[in-house]
């Protein structure tokens, strides 16, 4: 049973720790309820008649008689009837997926409410008046629904600047980032004209006191004293609202790339606590509370990219790392929600700060998982350039918090000694020791053991070490997605059958970046390219979307962002191939994208686009080039070079179809000697 809930309004002191049995701040509205209010409540209602507004009894498995009734489980999907209640206890219990709880949980968990909201709409239905509010409570709600009524009156005032003459520039940024007018709408996005006074004479004139604007954190007030001046000019505004949808702060965001600040934010104020909100909560719960995965991005963009994406539930802290606070509003809306961090050095530091603060939290049904953006890249670069299913694909791919936890204390090193193996045991179980739900931690232990088994044991755990997450289970974190978290993650990492084709697929996208003027002839191939990253799906697209007269480095930075291209051309296999050494031969280019689109066809046994290299190989071979590979090359003895298929291919050649398979065994044994192209033995960094 809960506690009594008679306890005092929430401050920050009693955070994470003041909660009820069901892991709810019986007063986080900033409201107490007088002792036995909840006792008078539930004895005031029948359990039966708040859930049986939700399900179909099971007339035949149900004795109303008793007040005991059954129907199929309106929190999992079930045609049977296993959801119990009985009403003389108050209280519901379902054998299939052990939901449970009282009148209260059940209007929480269905109608997605706080826990405040469902006791004023149970005690509305009971006829139960709230209680008075003590006459101070009253007064500071007043205050703080003037002030609610001077933010919005603000929010409203900087829309209509952004229609303005004066905000051209703010609107042409704005189409620039693709948000157009009806977007701007949704997000009641403003604009702050450059002007000392403008939201504070506007407000003002209207009626509304200067310490009104002031304690709104809308205008400050100088320190020497002088006139009041507004704290956000020349910026685009983004309304902040609370859990209700009432506006409580603002985002200010500079166009200027080299503003002091790209964010301004309101300060805390009576209305604002930054590490108790979230931007776009309100509609993230409804739309979390009908099943939409929950999503938690970096900032405001992200969001606004999100869910216009279509990923509705998605939430951002405001400009401070996630608090544990925002931690408990996020699992009020869902038990696992996603974390989507740039791909940034900042969003991985983000990631293993929060696992810290998460671990002692943890509790079966209130976990994490990670979803890591490509390298380079936050949600709304992602969305801009791919589109929704790359995020998805994304967000699918999330791995759970033991995945990044186990990344966070191996990744980069190497446990060659007993010391060394000793020491990550100790290091896991110090993080493992902050959980402080036991059977979860033994979870936890659990999982731990059989990685560092796999590790320790590489013959006998290899199967499992080399692609756990192939059957079906997401990429191992910052793997799959590019993102470099350690020294030791380079692509030659994701397993002995894919990095020969990571590989490859570098290649590709470096040739055809440092030679634009052969996209057009592989231009097909190049768009069926089923990539074996996310990331090379995005570099893939990003270089057919540019214009190959135009400076491509530059482009394709522009689209994907610059450590994305830096991750590619710092690759030591790519540096060394021959079209990306010598730029500009145009013949050395085909010949090494032939061949490359020929291995990776041949791999996937896409046999009719290896017809197609296979024909572009003929094309590209002239004297000239077969003098030149011989020339280059010193391993024409390895004919054995090449798979079966390449051969049968060539054999089926019209003329000379000796000669050219030995010259493209000729090129593949050219390439092999310097590394790119790998043994079948597996590669080796
Ligand atoms: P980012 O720098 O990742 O910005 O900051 P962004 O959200 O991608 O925005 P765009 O795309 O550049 O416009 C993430 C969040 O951190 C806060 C903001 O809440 C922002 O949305 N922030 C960032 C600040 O509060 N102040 C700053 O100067 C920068
Ligand atoms: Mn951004």
């Amino acid at each position: 049973m809960p506690r009594p809930a008679s306890c005092a309004i929430f401050s920050r002191a009693n955070a994470g720790a003041d909660l009820d049995s069901r892991g709810l701040r019986p007063d986080i509205e900033g409201m107490s309820l007088p002792p036995g209010f909840l006792d008078e409540l539930r004895a005031r209602l029948s359990i039966g008649q708040v859930v049986g507004r939700k399900v179909m009894w099971d007339n035949r498995k149900s004795n109303p008689g008793k007040g005991d009734l059954w129907a199929p489980c309106p929190f999992h999907q079930e045609k049977t009837a296993s959801f119990h209640v009985e009403d003389a206890k108050g209280f519901y219990y379902c054998f299939g997926c052990h939901a449970k709880g009282d009148a209260i949980t059940f209007v929480r968990e269905t109608e997605n409410v706080s826990f405040m909201e469902a006791v004023e709409i149970l005690a509305r239905e009971a006829g139960l008046p709230m209680p008075e509010r003590d006459p101070q409570a009253q007064e500071k709600a007043d205050h703080r629904q003037e002030l609610t009524d001077v933010m919005e009156q603000a929010v409203q005032w900087f829309r209509m600047q952004l229609r303005s003459g004066a905000a051209a520039e703010a609107r042409d940024y704005l189409a620039k980032r693709g948000l157009d007018e009806a977007a701007q709408a949704r997000w009641d996005i403003g604009f702050a004209p450059d002007q000392r006074q403008g939201v504070f004479s506007a407000l003002t004139g209207k009626g509304v006191r200067p310490e009104q604007v002031i304690d709104c954190g809308l205008a400050a007030v100088p320190d020497n004293g002088g006139a009041p001046y507004d704290r956000f000019r020349g910026r685009i505004i983004f309304p902040i609202r609370d859990a209700r949808g009432r506006a409580i702060a603002l985002g200010g965001r500079a166009m200027d790339p080299n503003a002091r600040a790209k964010y301004l934010n309101s300060p805390e104020t009576t209305l604002f606590d930054k590490g108790r909100s979230l931007y776009n909560h309100k509609p993230a719960r409804e739309a979390a509370g009908k099943g939409t995965t929950l999503v938690v991005s970096e900032g405001y963009m992200d969001t606004i990219a999100l869910v216009e994406a279509g990923f509705g539930a998605t939430v951002a802290p405001l400009g401070t790392a996630i608090t544990e606070d925002q931690l408990a509003l996020m699992w009020r809306m869902s038990p696992e929600p996603v974390i989507a961090l740039d791909g940034d050095k900042a969003g991985v530091r983000a990631a293993m700060r929060l696992i810290d603060l998460a671990l002692p939290l943890l509790e079966a049904g209130k976990s994490l998982r990670f979803a890591m953006m490509p390298s380079g890249m936050d949600p709304d670069d992602l969305i801009q350039a791919q589109g929704r299913d790359a995020m998805s694909q994304v967000i699918e791919q999330a791995v759970p918090l033991v995945r990044l936890l186990w990344q966070r204390e191996t990744e980069g090193r190497v446990f060659d000694s007993p010391e060394r193996k000793a020491g990550l045991e100790k290091s896991l179980r110090e993080a493992t020791a902050k959980i402080a739900d036991p059977t979860l931690r033994g979870h936890y232990d659990q999982e731990l053991k059989d990685l560092r088994w796999q590790l320790f044991n590489p013959r006998k755990g290899a199967a499992a070490k080399r692609a756990p997450w192939r059957k079906g289970g997401p990429a191992p974190y910052g793997q799959a997605l590019g993102v470099t978290l350690g020294s030791k993650a380079s692509p030659i990492a994701g397993g002995p059958d894919s990095a020969e084709e990571r590989l490859r697929e570098m290649a590709v996208l470096a040739i055809l970046i440092t030679n634009p003027e052969q996209i057009a002839a592989f231009e097909f191939q190049v768009e069926g390219m089923e990539c074996i990253d996310l990331e090379h799906t995005i570099l893939r697209d990003a270089i057919l979307a540019c214009d190959v007269a135009g400076d491509m480095r530059a482009q394709v930075a522009d689209r994907v962002g610059a450590p994305a291209l830096e991750n590619l051309f710092a690759e030591r296999h790519v540096q060394i191939v021959p079209a990306v050494m010598r730029p500009g031969d145009t013949d050395v280019a085909r010949l090494c994208l032939t061949e490359a689109f020929a291995r990776l066809n041949a791999r996937r046994g896409h046999a009719r686009e290896l017809s197609e290299a296979i024909q572009d190989i003929s094309l590209a071979e002239d004297e000239r080039l077969t003098h030149r590979l011989n020339d280059g090359n010193a391993a024409l003895d390895r004919a054995a070079r090449g798979d079966t298929e390449d051969r049968t291919e060539y054999a089926t050649g019209d003329n000379g179809a000796k000669v050219r398979r030995d010259e493209k065994d000729a090129f593949s044994s050219l390439l092999d000697g310097i590394n790119f192209g790998k043994s079948e033995n597996g590669p080796t960094s």
